[in-house]
Parts: C-alpha cells; sequence; structure tokens
C-alpha cells in the first residue's frame, strides 16, 4: 500500500492535504503500522528538497536545525562541511522494529492525585479556540530556554521552562548544587528529597514554571557516555529512587518536574539527525532490559507525581523517540499511566503529525512542525481534535497540580549581559549548607592507609597539587556557565581549573567556588599551619622535607555533546605518580564527571589515601576539608563500577560511532551492564559498585527476612488485571511483598554513617547474579551505637518483565537476599521463598 507523506509527518493516501501537496509530498510503501517511523524518510528528503527555499519554509525548516542550544562542539564533534545534497538510503529495512501503539490515551485524571487538576483543565480547555490550544503546545521566543504560548483572556501564562538538573543555569543569584551522579552517591533517601525541594524552590523563586530535571536517561549504560553525570547511577533501582525523590522534592516545592530524556539517550555521538551525515543513533533494546533498565527509575518518578517527562533526542528501536509510539503512547501513557505532558527535547522533533498522533504534547523551543502546521493536520483530519485537546489539556492539568495558578512568583530571568533594570531575585537561601553536606556525604573515600585521615592536630604542614585544587586564573570561557564553556585541557578529558560541574545543559552557575585549596588555606590558617603549593607543574620538584602530607587534584571532564575521549589521561597521571615519588603520604583527590580509572598509581605505596569527590558543587573546598579533617566521616559510596583497566568494560566502554547513515547501537548485553556484567563475568573491579570507606567500621547483624502477612497468604504471579493503572503503573507493583531487617553496630572508635545496601538473586538463571534493591544510610552513630535498619522490598523490586504477559512477573522460588557494604562486601545472607 502506498501512502503520500506531508512534511511534516505521514497522511494516509486518501487524506491528502493542501501542504502536502504544495510541499511535494512524495509517495512511500509503507506498511500502515510503522507509522511512527516514518519521519527520518522525511528528514532524509528534505535535505535533497530543501535546495528549494520555498519549501523549507513551508516544511518549518528551523525544526530540521542541528544547532539546537547545546554547548558546542567536543573533540570529535567537529562540524564537517558536508554536501547538503544527499540522497539518503533506503529506510525500509528499518520499519516495524519499535512496535505501533495508537490511538494516543487521553488523559483523564484517574490518577487520585490528578483528578482535581484535570477536572480543571478539562474546564479550561473547553473554553480555547484551535488557535489558543495550539499555543499551549509549542515554544516561542521570550526570556526561558523554554515558553509556551499565554491565553491572556483565560488569565493562562507563558509557562517558563528552564535548565537543568543541578541548579538554574546561566542566572546570578542561585546556586550551584552538586550534580545527579554526586547527590546518588550518598545513598540517602532524605538528601535526595531535600535537593529536591531546595532546586525546586530556587526554580519556583525565580517564576520558572517547568525545571528540566531530574535525569536518568542516560542511565550510563557506555562507561565513557558524556552526560553519564547528569543522571544518578547506572543502577535503576539507585537512579530510580533518587529520581522519584528528587521529583516529589521539586514538586513539593512548586515546580513541575521533567523527569529526562525518555528513552534510551546512552550516549552523545550521533545523538541527533545531521544534516548529510545520517539518521540519529538508535538504541536498540529488547523489552525487558527495556522495562528492567531503562524505565525503570522513570516509574518512581511517576510514582511521585512527575508532570512533565521530556522525550530524548536519537531513536529506540529505528523511531525516534519524540514519535515513538511504543515508548509515548505505549509505556509512558498506557502502562504507567502518566497523566502529564511529554515534551521534546530542544528541536528534537522530528514529524508533525507522526509526533503528535505518538504522544509527544509539547514542542520545544520553537512552533517545530506544529503552531499553525498542526492545526492545518486538525483541520485535514490527519490529527483529531481531541489530540490536540489532550497535549493542552496535559499541560493546563501539569500547572494545576502544582498550583501555579495561585500566587506564583513573576518570571525573572536576565540575560547576563545587561543591566537587569529590576530588583533582584535572590533565590539562594541558605542552600550552601545543603550543598556542603551533599557535597561531603557524596565523597567517596577508596583508600585509606595507615590511618592517613582524617588529619589529626598534628598534621599542620600540606603540599598541594594540581590544575584541579584551584579555580583558574581567566574567566569563564562560556561566562554564563561554569564549566559549560569547555575550560578543557588535556585534550578534552579534564577541565582547567577546579571542577565542580560538568558541561552542557546540566551544568550550573556558581555564584562563586569554593576551591580546596581556598578551603584548605582556611584551615590552615586556623590551625597556624603550613600550606605549599604549585598547580601548575606536572612534575613538581621543589621538596618540602618536614610535610605532613602531600595532596594531589586532579579531574576527569565530561559533557553533553561529546561522550569521554577517556576514563583516564596521562598527563595527571604522570602528575600522581611524580608527586608520589616523592612524597611518602600522597593524598589523591579526584573530581570526576563519571568513572575515573585509577590503576596507573592507586596500589603505588606512597598513594596513602584516594577520595572520589565527583562533581560537589560551589562548596566544593568546604565539603572537602569537613571529610579530610574529620569533622564528617566519609559514607559516600561509587554508583558505578570502577574496574581495573578500561577493556574491563568491553562493549560497554564506548558509545558505538559508525559512519552509516542510519547508525544502530544494539544493546545485545540484555540486563548485563556495570556490575551486573563485572558479577557474570568474575571480573574483579578495582572498585566495587557501592564501594566507600568510613573512618570507623560496622558489623552487621541479625538479619531477617520475611514476607509480608498480606502476601503471604496469596502472592499473586501478576498483579490484578481487574486494578486500573494510576500514573507510576499498576498500583500493587508499588505493595510491600517483602520486609528484610537488619542491625547495624559502630564496631570502630569514631563516630560515622553506614549505607546498607540490599541486593536481591531473582530466581532464574536468566537474571543478574544480584541487584541493588534497598539502600538505608544510618543516622550518625557513635562507637558502640547500634541502628536498626528496615528494608520493604516491593512487587516491582522483585517481578522480571514478562515479554509474553506484558506485565511484571514474580516468579515462584528462592530469592537470595544480601545485605552489606558493597555489592561485594556482603556481610549477611538469606533467602525468601514466594509460592
Ligand atoms: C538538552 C536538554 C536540555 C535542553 C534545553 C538539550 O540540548 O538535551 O537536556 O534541557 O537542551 O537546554
Amino acid at each position: 500500500m502506498e501512502y503520500l507523506i506531508s512534511l511534516y509527518g505521514q497522511l494516509p493516501h486518501n487524506h491528502t492535504s493542501t501542504t502536502a501537496a504544495a510541499s511535494g509530498g512524495f509517495l512511500f510503501p509503507s506498511p500502515f503500522l510503522a507509522l511512527d517511523q516514518i519521519s527520518f524518510s522525511i528528514q532524509g528528503a528534505l535535505s535533497l528538497l530543501c535546495a528549494v527555499t520555498w519549501l523549507c519554509a513551508a516544511a518549518g525548516q528551523d525544526a530540521l536545525s542541528t544547532a539546537g542550544p547545546g554547548p558546542g562542539p567536543g573533540p570529535g564533534a567537529a562540524q564537517v562541511a558536508h554536501d547538503p545534497i544527499v540522497w539518503p538510503p533506503s529506510e525500509l529495512p528499518y520499519y516495524g522494529r519499535s512496535p505501533p501503539v495508537y490511538p494516543s490515551p487521553p488523559a483523564n485524571g484517574s490518577s487520585p492525585l490528578w483528578a482535581a487538576a484535570h477536572a480543571r483543565a478539562h474546564n479550561l480547555t473547553a473554553q480555547l479556540t484551535l488557535p489558543e490550544l495550539l499555543n499551549l503546545t509549542r515554544g516561542f521566543p521570550g526570556p526561558c530556554v523554554g515558553n509556551t504560548g499565554a491565553v491572556p483572556r483565560l488569565s493562562i501564562p507563558s509557562l517558563c521552562f528552564y535548565d537543568g538538573p543541578s541548579g538554574i543555569r546561566g542566572q546570578e543569584f542561585v546556586s550551584a548544587f552538586p550534580a545527579g551522579i554526586h547527590v546518588a552517591a550518598t545513598f540517602d533517601h532524605d538528601l535526595l528529597y531535600r535537593y529536591g525541594a531546595a532546586l525546586g524552590a530556587e526554580f519556583r523563586g525565580r517564576g520558572i514554571h517547568v525545571a528540566l530535571g531530574p535525569v536518568a536517561g542516560p542511565l550510563g549504560r557506555v562507561a565513557r557516555g558524556g552526560r553519564n553525570w547528569e543522571g544518578l547511577s547506572n543502577d535503576p533501582y539507585l537512579a530510580g529512587q533518587g529520581l522519584g525523590a528528587i521529583t516529589r522534592g521539586m514538586q513539593d516545592a512548586g515546580v513541575i518536574a521533567t523527569p529526562k530524556h525518555f528513552l534510551l539517550n546512552e550516549q552523545e555521538s550521533r545523538r541527533r539527525w545531521e544534516q548529510g551525515v545520517g539518521e540519529a543513533v538508535s538504541s536498540n533494546v529488547d523489552d525487558r532490559a527495556l522495562h528492567e533498565l531503562y524505565v525503570f527509575p522513570f516509574m518512581n518518578a511517576l510514582r511521585e507525581g512527575a508532570g512533565a517527562v521530556m522525550c530524548s533526542y536519537q531513536r529506540a528501536n529505528h523511531s525516534y523517540a519524540c514519535q515513538n509510539s511504543k515508548l509515548l503512547n505505549g509505556v509512558l501513557k498506557t502502562e504507567l499511566g502518566f497523566e502529564g505532558f511529554v515534551v521534546s527535547d530542544w528541536d528534537g522533533q522530528m514529524s508533525g503529525v507522526a509526533s503528535a498522533n505518538a504522544g509527544l504534547d509539547v514542542v520545544m523551543p520553537g512552533a517545530g512542525f506544529w503552531g499553525e502546521k498542526l492545526g492545518e493536520a486538525v483541520r485535514n483530519g490527519s490529527v483529531v481534535e481531541e489530540r490536540v485537546k489532550d497535549m493542552a489539556t496535559r499541560v493546563l492539568a501539569a500547572w494545576f497540580l502544582l498550583r501555579q495558578d495561585e500566587g506564583f512568583p513573576p518570571t525573572t530571568i536576565w540575560p547576563t549581559d545587561e543591566p537587569r533594570g529590576e530588583e533582584l531575585v535572590d533565590v539562594q537561601a541558605d542552600h550552601a549548607e545543603l550543598i556542603h553536606e551533599i557535597g561531603a556525604a557524596g565523597t567517596v573515600l577508596v583508600k585509606n592507609v595507615n590511618a592517613t585521615l582524617p588529619f589529626g592536630k598534628h598534621t599542620r604542614f600540606l603540599c598541594v597539587y594540581g590544575y584541579d585544587a584551584v579555580v583558574k586564573a581567566a574567566p569563564w570561557d562560556n561566562p554564563d556557565r561554569y564549566s559549560g564553556g569547555y575550560d578543557v585541557n588535556f585534550g578534552w578529558n579534564t577541565f582547567n581549573g577546579t571542577m565542580v560541574t560538568a558541561g552542557g545543559s546540566g551544568g550550573n552557575t556558581p555564584g562563586y567556588v569554593v576551591s580546596p585549596f581556598q578551603a584548605l588555606q582556611e584551615r590552615v590558617a586556623r590551625d597556624k599551619g603550613i600550606l605549599r603549593w604549585d598547580f601548575a607543574s606536572e612534575n613538581p620538584t621543589t621538596r618540602y622535607a618536614n610535610a605532613d602530607a602531600c595532596l594531589v587534584f586532579i579531574n576527569a571532564y565530561a559533557s553533553e555533546s561529546f561522550d569521554r575521549p577517556s576514563l583516564q589521561d596521562d598527563p595527571s597521571d604522570r602528575l600522581v605518580l611524580n608527586v608520589a615519588a616523592m612524597c611518602a603520604n600522597t593524598i589523591v583527590v579526584v573530581h570526576s564527571a563519571g568513572i575515573r580509572t585509577v590503576d596507573a598509581w592507586v596500589l603505588h605505596p606512597n598513594v596513602t589515601a584516594v577520595l572520589f569527590a565527583g562533581l560537589p558543587g560551589q562548596e566544593s573546598g568546604h565539603s572537602l576539608v569537613s571529610l579530610l579533617y574529620g569533622e564528617i566521616s566519609p559514607s559516600g559510596r561509587l554508583p558505578y563500577t570502577v574496574a581495573k583497566k578500561e577493556a574491563d568494560y568491553a562493549s560497554l566502554l564506548n558509545s558505538s560511532v559508525s559512519d552509516t547513515w542510519f547508525p544502530d547501537s544494539d544493546f545485545a548485553e540484555g540486563l548485563y551492564i556495570d556490575y551486573r556484567a563485572f558479577d557474570r563475568d568474575g571480573i574483579e573491579p578495582r572498585f566495587e559498585f557501592g564501594f566507600g570507606l568510613s573512618y570507623t567500621k560496622f558489623a552487621y547483624e541479625r538479619l531477617e527476612v520475611a514476607l509480608v502477612v498480606t502476601a503471604s497468604e496469596s502472592v499473586g504471579e501478576y498483579p490484578d488485571p481487574s486494578v486500573a493503572v494510576i500514573q507510576g503503573g499498576h498500583p500493587e507493583l508499588w505493595d510491600a511483598v517483602a520486609v528484610v531487617k537488619c542491625t547495624i553496630v559502630n564496631t570502630g572508635d569514631r563516630e560515622g554513617t553506614e549505607v546498607a545496601q540490599l541486593y536481591v538473586g531473582v530466581p532464574g538463571d536468566d537474571t543478574p547474579v544480584r541487584q541493588l534493591r534497598g539502600f538505608r544510610r544510618t543516622r550518625l552513630l557513635g562507637p558502640g551505637q547500634t541502628s536498626e535498619l528496615e528494608f520493604e522490598l516491593t512487587r516491582r523490586d522483585l517481578s522480571v518483565w514478562d515479554v509474553v504477559a506484558q506485565q511484571w512477573r514474580l516468579r515462584r522460588g528462592e530469592y537470595r537476599v544480601w545485605v552489606g557494604a558493597s555489592s561485594r562486601d556482603l556481610r549477611l545472607n538469606g533467602t525468601l521463598v514466594v509460592s
């Protein structure tokens, strides 16, 4: 069967629109079922057709621009001049690989949380004209990163969308929080929540309706992924707990959270369509890994009431994520009952009709393929008006859900290169204290021999080395973004100056940066001690024979737009080795945007302590000094595996790079990413997932594992099909099926906080050896003090995704249960039988 394709989507043959005809719609043999997979043909064809300028204007060429608001090129991302007139290869071989799910399910407030908001929103959309509805679904120029259209006659304001996940970027008098990966390393539900609440308060204070975060996509499948640090962890459970808690915190503060990027945006390389180069990479994943790894964290955010979700740039099983009906209509809006709105990633819309019918609700930052053209599609029947009403209703429902219709602060976003002309709105409050606390709690001590740390009162003479100890002397390359302007050195591997956040739209804009050296100065001045330094040399030669310790600061940079060239760099490794060669008490501090391999020096006998200090935000130095001097005992845990060598990540070291028009990234490893792969293959990591030392010691005692009473009477294999889905998925997925208890005792001689982790081995030979399914960070325990911990295992935590039943399935059999201090330091074990 043949269909005529319009430039903004697909129209069945008998629905030829004037636009389709005028734009030279072209014939395409297509199974009707693969509706959402069509637009890349359209893109390819456009690169040819756009030689005719009137046609490009008609097609909404702005949506095709590859020059989005991203931070610019990275290594290997150099813009090559390509001949724009390229006839793309046939897309037919890729058809049908992402199941079609139509029509798009309208939201009606069936989740109790959403009922009132949807009732009000339905009421309001009923009063809107088609042009007004259309204006709510698209972006317009304005002060924010994205601005919807207003309907003044009904007091609907333009909604302000703004980055990013770790603070308002590009503004003054806002805070620079630790990055997602850093707060995840705290393994602390309360800190994750407070992080979200403080972020939310800043966004709301500046009149930002929609905050573009938090992030769980990328999850972190690829070790060198450029944006893994914006997310929370490559473990879906940790990422999910974090995404849920941060979402709740942000929304409790009155801001619409936008968990992103949905879904499978696991690499930066070829993340987007490029004119003359080809389509975006396609993340090809099986249904089980899709659910058990990548969808999993988003479930928590939805469960907590997320008002928006951002779809991603790349293709998923060959269909662009922002028009992928399986992901949007199917997984998000049907399976998970999402009642808020889906916003495109910036310039990530690839078609008009197809994206509308596949479940996209808002296009940003401009009209993309919508605006008046979507109106035309409604008039000619390609998109039913109810779909457009549903888009607008979802937007307004989120606005009502967060009570933004009453007393919402005016939007105060200003360019930094012009006088403000208005009264300043300072939203920092006392967030510096929380940033200090999270900065310390997310720092991971991985080596500490001879009780090097904490420093005692006799440690008064310190030498400080490395480019990462201080802020760089020159101003930021991009005055709006610390680290977003690529102040890099050493071939894009490192940041020139102390690194507190990383690059791209997920970075932030600190009012000030307390560098490690500054905080050490403050402390040493108080102690009337001695500091000596060399931030410039790779091979410092001046010896200070009386120094108590040498601190070396290095970092590992990453950014949106490119994947990391390496997990280490030679100049930094040489610097550490050179310092270690002359200093018997060398302490290495690594600020890193993700995994950093350390085998070049970590076993050196003179390297006595190593801290993974992550991306701690503006209070960096204060956080670190609190740990070095023992005011706080380290309790951060690695949210990923640090391998001995890069090759140990095997096929998951690098993103998939290919020169083809339709590049593929096959997720052939299924469930086995990071520690799941290391455990299966028996690879000894340098530092395993969940690892981190303390200044004290803890014993784990008295494990109890029990089915909860209701579950022990009847625990069905599947959730009850007669119970309706609400936002977050089938409600029974969140029921507790089992409870695990244990006791933690501080057996050392200092106070400290322990992070106990619960791992589960699900029966069957097709499941990972063990998977994180619970964690608890104890309160501060003095020597001899104990803490009783309780972990709840929900139906989802124990289930596998059954691809035949298309449902989470609680297998019958014996589940193994471990509680320990890391994924390999398992102190207690038991079993749970589900029959
Ligand atoms: C990024 C998003 C970001 C948006 C707006 C895109 O390039 O992928 O994460 O929110 O830009 O700045």
